[in-house]
């Protein structure tokens, strides 16, 4: 087996553009060259590639882009099937639409099949690395990772864990949270690309016998990721001081449990206290702003820019079934209006990083995915607006690559998604696979 050569225009983040000038790199007559193992070989105009590796396949794509898988780093895969639901603000949202939709998935069988859906429709938007709040229903969750496992894609997940403030169905003990994680974190050892998160759901569903075994957990499997929910709303955070009064602030109820480090993802952080990034910042967790689930409950605007200036990470999550959809394509387009209206402008660069090199740097991930760096993972997909008579016209106008990609960002979606790959394999297609 040798090379496979793609080409297209090529757009990703040689590094921090928040930080760095210069860091979007685009190739218009580009090639990715990509080895047997499924990573990067070369990156670079196509005669270099081609006189760098003759005689080798090629798959031209035209005028297509090729981009760096997407990395949605908050979504809800016992939600699959609650998008656009009613509800007044997320508490009302969860009781009236979420807990009844996520008690289905005790049926194994449902759940396989939703798991399988649910891979190939992120593959299909392009997105490459997931990390998702799994089911309370340990079979839901060993079937989500086997299609994960079996598509390619890269998944982090884990059980979502609640005991109190919810429908009987959907809580476990501390014991049944115990034994099932464990089964989990052993399933995903056999697979590289399948990473666990011990998933507290929020402050609000667990009492703090089931968060000190999440620390417990978390002390005896390091390599495991953390994520839940922080300061989404202002009833959720006035809940939440009246439940834990002992604690100075929401991120504290966490942090006396030991959850923090710099694996842990917290999803929103809208309502986030001076006093909480600083405790942010210095145990280096993970913040994922959910622009369109934000909207969509209602719950406020994301200030980016203080987290930033704390130094934190920030990841891009669609929250999907709060999300209204499953592109993180389009969710960028909606992280940007919400700087907008906060008076915080981002340029091309720095949008599309926030859901490539942004995401897999925020989930530890930057030396295997997030831009095409040679010996990285084959991990992109093909954006083919030509089909798009509009869109095309649109772009034709741009006088500048740079103009068209930050044309692409607000009007492309996943319907201009042609072709997925992972790890250099074919793992999604709008034509049949
Ligand atoms: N907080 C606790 N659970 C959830 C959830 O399922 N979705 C969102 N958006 N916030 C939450
Ligand atoms: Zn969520």
């Amino acid at each position: 087996m040798t090379e496979i050569i793609h080409t297209g225009t090529i757009a990703h983040l040689r590094s921090d553009p928040f930080a760095e000038e210069n860091a979007l790199e685009i190739i218009e007559r580009g090639a990715l060259a990509i080895d047997p193992s499924g990573r990067i070989a070369s990156l670079g105009e196509r005669k270099t590639v081609f006189d760098a590796f003759p005689e080798t396949q090629i798959v031209d794509h035209g005028n297509a882009w090729l981009i760096p898988g997407l990395i949605d780093a908050h979504l809800h895969f016992p939600q699959f099937y609650a998008t656009a639901g009613f509800g007044n603000g997320l508490l009302d949202w969860l009781d009236n639409t979420v807990y009844p939709a996520e008690a289905r998935f005790a049926d194994a069988t449902f759940a396989k099949t939703a798991a399988e859906r649910f891979i190939e429709h992120l593959l299909a938007c392009g997105t490459t690395t997931a990390m998702a709040f799994g089911s309370q229903f340990y079979a839901a969750n060993a079937a989500l990772f086997e299609a994960a496992g079996r598509s390619g894609i890269r998944l982090i997940a884990g059980m979502t864990l609640m005991d109190r403030n919810a429908p009987a169905a959907l809580l476990g003990t501390v014991d049944q949270a115990a034994d099932a994680t464990e089964k989990l974190i052993a399933l995903c050892r056999e697979n590289p690309r399948l990473h666990y998160a011990i998933t507290p759901r929020f402050a609000l569903s667990c009492s703090p016998q089931l968060l000190e075994l999440c620390g417990w957990l978390l002390k005896h499997h390091p390599e495991s990721y953390v994520q839940t929910h922080i300061n989404e709303t202002r009833q959720e955070v006035a809940a939440v001081h009246a439940a834990f009064p002992q604690n100075r602030h929401y991120l504290d109820v966490y942090d006396s449990f030991g959850l923090l480090s710099e694996r842990t993802v917290l999803a929103h952080s809208i309502y986030t206290t001076e006093a909480e990034l600083d405790r942010m910042a210095e145990v280096s967790c993970v913040v994922c702003h959910c622009p369109t689930s934000n909207a969509y409950l209602g719950s406020g605007l994301f200030p980016l820019r203080r987290h930033l200036e704390h130094g934190i990470r920030v990841a891009l999550g669609t929250d999907i079934g709060a999300g209204t959809q499953f592109s993180v394509w389009r969710e960028l387009s909606e992280a940007y209006k919400v700087q907008q209206l906060q008076g915080f402008c981002l340029n091309a660069g720095r949008l599309f990083y926030l859901a490539t090199l942004g995401g897999a740097k925020a989930l530890g991930l930057e030396r295997e995915v997030g831009n095409f760096e040679t010996g990285k993972n084959a991990d992109f997909f093909v954006l083919d607006y030509e089909e798009d008579r509009y869109l095309a016209a649109r772009l034709n106008r741009c006088e500048s690559a740079a103009e068209q990609l930050f044309c692409l960002l607000h009007l492309a979606d996943e319907r201009h998604v042609d072709s997925t790959y992972v790890q250099g394999r074919l793992a999604a297609s709008r034509k049949p696979l």
